[in-house]
């Protein structure tokens, strides 16, 4: 593996081999989504929690101090909203060329396998992946579902990820599942980082499934709404790094949930 490409993503995967990603992307086809109205005052307090954090060129530049970042992974895929017909018919929206001047120690980019615009997106993926290498930089693949949430079983994640891992991401970003998350990442030739999806119930329940899925082989989380749209952001990031990067158990991990949600 070349300099550059290795430097890049030692950046986003710390040395216990673990990640934590902060995903501030969803303006991208959502808008002022709940709690993302003003992304620099959702990022500045779990700024200095995560490993990475994952945005758009234009929450960039408008929200993030470029004089005290974390690595950006920047989200380079889009072109649908929430208004229009379908979810899965995205392009490329934004250069290599953008991505080195922006520093970005990665790019990512969605790919809707099963849908409509599956070929679209594949081939997407692939064209990034050939000028992205070029330069060294990885590219995280999401394998997103759109508006169709009960897609989210292991067959399918296993399908998606396999192919996204074939087209060349170095990195695969997919939804934990309960009917063999093992199966999912095992079938992927590449780390698997988990995302979260629309907020759970309970804080419990997210650090039940990120721990399941830690335990079964992923890498880390690419963690979003059920961090940012907790009533305790700030303790529910905490908690959620002592299960990615300091082996804490769902109660442990809840009890400094618990301790931490009271202090100012
Ligand atoms: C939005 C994304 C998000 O990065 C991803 O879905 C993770 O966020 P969440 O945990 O809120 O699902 O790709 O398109």
């Amino acid at each position: 593996m070349d300099w550059g490409m290795k430097n890049r993503l030692s950046q986003l995967i710390k040395p216990d081999g673990h990640c934590f990603f902060l995903p501030i992307d969803h303006g991208y086809f959502q808008g002022p989504t709940s709690k993302l109205e003003r992304p620099g005052e959702t990022i500045k307090p779990l700024l200095p929690y995560c490993d990475a954090l994952f945005v758009t060129r234009g929450v960039l530049r408008s929200a993030v101090d470029p004089t005290n970042s974390k690595p950006i992974i920047l989200r380079v895929s889009g072109g649908t909203s929430m208004a229009g017909k379908d979810l899965a018919n995205e392009g490329i929206t934004t250069s290599i060329k953008e991505a080195l001047r922006l520093n970005a120690a990665a790019v990512g980019i969605s790919v809707f396998v099963g849908s409509d615009y599956e070929r679209q997106t594949l081939l997407n993926l692939a064209k990034l992946v050939d000028e992205a290498e070029d330069y060294g930089i990885p590219v995280m693949a999401v394998t997103a579902v759109g508006r169709e949430l009960e897609k989210r079983d292991a067959r399918y994640l296993a399908l998606s990820c396999r192919i996204a891992a074939e087209l060349g991401a170095r990195v695969v970003k997919t939804y934990w599942c309960d009917d063999g998350f093992d199966k999912v990442v095992n079938g992927c030739p590449v780390p698997v980082v988990m995302a979260g999806g629309p907020k759970c119930e309970t804080p419990l329940e997210v650090l039940e499934f990120v721990y399941d899925g830690m335990q079964k082989g992923a890498i880390g989380v690419n963690l979003g709404r059920n961090v940012w749209q907790d009533g305790h952001p700030v303790a529910m990031i905490q908690a959620l790094r002592a299960v990615v990067h300091e082996k804490a158990n769902p109660k442990q991990a809840h009890d400094l949930y618990q301790s931490l949600k009271n202090k100012k």
